[in-house]
């Protein structure tokens, strides 16, 4: 159970690019990082409103003079500093994931960056190699990843309490797109202009979530190919999809559905999962993110509760607020901030042996996000042929 003890030599100094008063994401990312003690937040360019982001981040309690105008100021101010950022968080449009990620490391800090990670396989494989050049972390903040009922699938997976994995049924939809973009705010905007957003719009926004959320659950379980189909209902975000399907199989034979929409009118049901295996299921989604659906076959339905003593350790050890009280988005933001945090930490006293078998979301994670979405893409163009996974 995790409460609130520090679990690092001292709290890291941080600092974040983008997520400012307008932007979506970003109290999200504050909400994770300010919990624990792990995280102080020390300087920020927030906002490409300067002022707007030098208004807000004193708002949040951040000396004027370490709210910069952009990130490169950021990064020359704070690097010139004896008490500079140890890292910092990327809470910005997908198409400067890239440029701002590239230029903290090789400043020497600390990365947490936005999903879709980049828009290649390419970008991301430099950015490995470079982060392990200077020794830094890259996390990548996947929200509801850090939950501890993904924590219990996952160890049923492990512990054959399924059975074979058999089929694999994950959905993320919502309707907040079946109009058009007519005067769609900004956030709708860069996410349906391929220059800004990438080569997907949904299957990067959403899917990624989905797909590695699987990951984590299936364990050694690996895609060997997939099928995807995507459209855009509202034409003008062609060539980008609002809706799309993707058909995986696995390399232990197990066959996948996985359907991403922004055009699922009404629906908020949001994300939706369902692991099936030869003798028993377990389906979870984050609209009642307290409750685990555990089926075997041939016996009553039983509904799981997140902090119950008969779950898995690795569920267990990832719990905020103990059963009977609800365990959520924010508790599960924590938990991945906390990871990270706990990875940089043992990065800056060069515990191997630590990160070895410390789990969090890494370069590694955000990589296999963008290497899904080329593949996902590869499989679309082709009128949506079956493509081997590469
Ligand atoms: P947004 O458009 O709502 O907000 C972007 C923010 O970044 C704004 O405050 C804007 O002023 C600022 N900004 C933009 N460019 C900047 C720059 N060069 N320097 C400093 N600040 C800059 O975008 P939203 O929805 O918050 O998405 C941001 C990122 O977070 C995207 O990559 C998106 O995919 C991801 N995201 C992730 C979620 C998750 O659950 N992990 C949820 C929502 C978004």
């Amino acid at each position: 159970m995790i409460n609130g003890e520090r679990t690092i030599a001292r709290p890291l100094r941080w600092g974040m690019v983008g997520g400012g008063r307008t932007g979506q994401v970003g109290y999200k990312h504050r909400t994770g990082a300010l919990r624990d003690g792990t995280y102080q937040l020390v300087a920020g360019a927030f906002d490409l409103d300067a002022d707007r982001g030098r208004d807000f981040g004193t708002k949040l309690g951040v000396a004027e003079d370490r709210c910069y105008a952009t990130y490169q100021e950021l990064i020359a101010a704070e690097t010139g500093r004896a008490d500079g950022v140890d890292v910092v968080s990327v809470a910005t449009p997908n198409f400067t994931h890239f440029e701002i990620t590239k230029a903290l490391l090789e400043a020497g800090i600390h990365v947490i960056c936005e999903k879709p990670l980049f828009f290649t396989v390419k970008e991301s494989e430099e950015i490995k190699a470079l982060a392990e050049e200077k020794g830094l972390i890259v996390g990548v903040t996947y929200g509801f990843t850090g939950h501890p009922l993904v924590h219990q699938m996952a160890a049923m997976v492990k512990k054959g309490m399924l059975g074979d994995i058999r089929i694999v049924d994950m959905a993320y939809t919502h309707g907040f797109n079946a109009g058009d973009d007519v005067g769609a705010p900004e956030a709708v905007q860069w996410r349906t202009d391929p220059k800004r957003s990438g080569p997907t719009f949904v299957l990067g926004d959403i899917g990624t979530h989905l797909y590695y959320l699987s990951e984590i659950v299936l364990g050694d379980i690996k895609v060997e190919k997939l099928l995807c189909d995507r459209t855009a209902f509202i034409p003008s975000r062609a060539p980008l999809e609002d809706h799309a399907t993707v058909l995986m199989h696995y390399d232990n034979g197990a066959r996948g559905r996985l359907w991403v929409s922004s055009v699922d009118a009404g629906n908020m049901g949001s994300q939706r999962y369902r692991f099936v295996g030869s003798k028993a299921s377990v389906a979870w989604s984050d609209s009642h993110p307290d409750q685990l659906i555990y089926q075997v076959q041939g016996e009553p339905e039983r509904i799981m509760h997140h902090g119950m003593p008969y779950l898995e350790d690795e569920s267990l050890a990832a719990d905020r607020m103990g059963a009977l009280h609800t365990e959520g988005l924010g508790d599960s933001w924590s938990n991945i901030y906390l990871w990270i945090a706990q990875a940089i930490d043992a990065k800056m006293r060069g515990d191997d042996a630590f990160l070895a078998s410390h789990h969090y979301p890494d370069i590694h994670a955000g990589l296999e996000g963008v290497r899904w979405l080329e593949n996902c893409v590869k499989s679309a163009d082709q009128d949506a042929a079956w493509v081997d996974f590469e």
